[in-house]
């Protein structure tokens, strides 16, 4: 209210950061996170589409890395790369990371910028992968956040991209919607309509008319 042309992200920022001063913790960022399954998702279903130990890998929307320790532990050093929209939330990751890992892997975690897209683009990556960040963003934001993960794909670039797939747009909570799978592949195509848009289940079933699911977006090479 007391920030009106503030953008969206920043006040996501800042009521997560609220509960975790506020010593109220929260369930996917910071010392109170938890998995909602299990620490080697990310890296289980990376695995399911070939990845390799030498393979750049962008994790969009990384949080404070509650799933990226197993995927930092398989990739080789300098090939997981870690963004987000706010440095609070990085450096919960960093402290999140073993002294050995950081030291033995050197990932590297970047607040997300335009600059930083381009670098990583540049930078190749074979893999993006933005684990439970979809349902954050609202609609208004939608083409920004798909715009930034296709731009960062160049031919041979897959980019697993999870969301609660619902028949329409739903809120699930006040920062989270679900949302039917054609406004992923419409957002993909306005963005590069060179990009195959693929759709798999994280988990079989729904729960209240919601699924897990994935996008899967590739770019021939
Ligand atoms: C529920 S957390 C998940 C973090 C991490 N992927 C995990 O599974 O532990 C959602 C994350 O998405 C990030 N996020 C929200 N909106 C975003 C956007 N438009 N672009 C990139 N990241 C965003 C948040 O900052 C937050 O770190």
């Amino acid at each position: 209210m007391s920030h009106p042309a503030a953008p969206y992200e920043q006040y996501y920022v800042h009521r997560v950061m609220s509960k975790i001063r506020s010593g109220q913790g929260h369930p996917a960022i910071g010392p109170t996170a938890r998995p909602l399954r299990n620490e080697s998702e990310l890296l289980e279903f990376l695995l399911k589409h070939g990845l390799q130990p030498g393979d750049l890998t962008i994790d969009y929307g990384c949080g404070s890395l509650r799933l990226a320790p197993p995927l930092i532990g398989f990739l080789e050093p300098g090939r997981y790369w870690g963004m987000d929209l706010a440095q609070d939330f990085l450096d919960l990751g960093r402290a999140h990371l073993s002294a050995e890992l950081a030291q033995a892997k050197r990932p590297r975690l970047d607040v997300i910028a335009d600059d930083v897209i381009q670098r990583a683009r540049a930078a190749v990556p074979r893999f993006i992968i933005s684990w439970h960040v979809c349902s954050k963003v609202p609609e208004n934001r939608f083409d920004a956040y798909i715009g930034n993960i296709v731009a960062m794909m160049t031919p041979g670039a897959t980019a697993l991209v999870h969301f609660p797939e619902a028949a329409e747009m739903r809120k699930q909570t006040g920062l989270a919607w679900a949302r039917p799978r054609s406004q992923l592949s419409s957002a993909v195509a306005r963005a590069n309509p060179n990009i195959v848009c693929k759709f798999d289940a994280v988990v079989p079933g729904e729960v209240n008319g919601i699924r897990q699911s994935y996008a899967i977006l590739t770019l021939a090479a």
